[in-house]
């Protein structure tokens, strides 16, 4: 009765976890989430203010392409990035999702593969399943932080149905950040196998210990070929306000993402004006501000982690997650005990179990992904919840 894609469709790796959550909640247990990839600071306040300015008596539908005022200010903040991109070679999109989604429906055909390094940010899965795309892993290693395998390895994955190389960088769920050699590496077999690099750039902003973010799109060839994916969720903690970007300078190819564009008329225009303010008043100043307030929840997660008999983690260098490596056999039974059946001081922390952001479900099977949006006194209540759930859990 219903397709068969659906029915493929995975679920979110936390899916399993929300009975167990929701029992606590009821029984008056406080959760702390760690399992939410959601930036808990403000928006700032020119994004409503440029919403109440709005001034126009009906909310009418936008251009499909997204209004040309965000286009210009979305343009104006990659040249300060050193990109050029002309209005023409920006799209709008509602949220880096629907950027997505645009991207593979235009470049795939079912039965057709992408390569992507593993473990991956696990809505990717509904995309391909929904259009029939198979995935090959890329695989990396927890123990180097998730870099990338030799040129030789990648190629040897490549096929006749291969299609793009996709990725997220700064990396959900890794916290990792690819170097420009790794990037070039990428760029060189797009070109060699004439394959798409599909860049997932929407963390640039979180990354830590003084670096900046390479973007595929400051590269000097194969532009054509590079489909930056952005967005404003987490840039300006505007999750809600639903606003993405697909970046890219092959006609056709932009055509054809039009024409989706086109297919759902608009997206929200009241979010593309509080967008356009965004990017035209926020400038390196405010994204340092953030960057720090992050890299302190960083440092303070790392220390008290790795503090922890048995936990293993790499430092994250980017994003907001990290994966974890616990000492228990199955991490997703040990976070469901954590929420049915341990507290401390009332409370308790969710987790997400990481074996849904691999391929390979094994590799994943002891680890957790941990998201740190969260401000230091409940990091520190959490992690503290941590070490005294594992002892318990051990000593059973
Ligand atoms: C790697 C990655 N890409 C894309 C998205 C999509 O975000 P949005 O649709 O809110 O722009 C997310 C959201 O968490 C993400 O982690």
């Amino acid at each position: 009765m219903f397709s068969k894609n659906i029915q493929n469709l995975k679920t979110s790796p936390v899916r399993e976890l929300i009975p167990y959550s929701k029992k606590a909640k009821e029984a008056g247990i406080d959760i702390i989430h760690l399992n939410i990839g959601q930036p808990d600071l403000e928006t700032p306040k020119e994004f409503f203010e440029a919403v109440e300015n709005f001034g126009q008596e009906t909310i009418a539908y936008s251009d499909s392409s997204g209004r040309k005022e965000l286009i210009d200010s979305v343009k104006g903040y990659y040249k300060n990035l050193g990109m050029n991109y002309d209005s023409e070679e920006i799209l709008i999109t509602a949220g880096g999702s629907e950027a997505l989604l645009f991207t593979l429906m235009t470049l795939f055909d079912a039965g057709e593969e992408v390569l992507i390094p593993e473990p991956y940010y696990a809505n990717y899965n509904s995309f391909f399943a929904m259009l029939g795309i198979k995935v090959v892993g890329i695989p990396t290693q927890f123990e180097d932080n998730f870099k990338l395998p030799k040129k030789e390895v990648i190629e040897s994955l490549v096929t006749e149905k291969t299609k793009a190389i996709m990725f997220s960088n700064p990396g959900n769920p890794t916290g990792s950040v690819y170097s420009k050699d790794e990037l070039l590496m990428l760029n060189e077999i797009s070109k060699e196998k004439n394959l798409f690099l599909i860049s997932d750039e929407v963390y640039r902003e979180f990354i830590y210990d003084g670096k900046d973010t390479v973007s595929c799109g400051t590269f000097s060839d194969n532009l054509e070929r590079i489909i930056l994916i952005d967005s404003i969720s987490k840039r300006f903690s505007t999750c809600g306000a639903r606003v993405g970007t697909i970046l890219n300078k092959n006609k056709e190819f932009m055509a054809y993402i039009l024409k989706l564009c086109q297919s759902r008329l608009s997206i929200s225009t009241l979010d593309m004006v509080g967008a356009e303010a965004l990017y035209r008043c926020k400038d390196r100043a405010y994204y340092e501000v953030v960057n720090a307030k992050y890299m302190e929840r960083r440092d303070f997660l790392y220390e008290g982690l790795k503090n922890i008999e048995g936990v293993v983690l790499n430092k994250p260098e980017g994003a907001f997650y990290c994966i974890v490596q616990l000492p228990v056999e199955d991490a997703t039974e040990f976070s469901k005990w954590l929420l049915g059946e341990f507290s401390y001081d009332n409370s308790t922390v969710m987790l997400t179990p990481a074996k849904g952001f691999y391929q390979r479900e094994e590799l994943g099977v002891n680890k957790v992904r941990i998201s740190y949006a969260l401000d230091l006194d409940r990091l520190e209540k959490a992690v503290k919840i941590i070490e005294l759930g594992l002892k318990k859990y051990n000593s059973k």
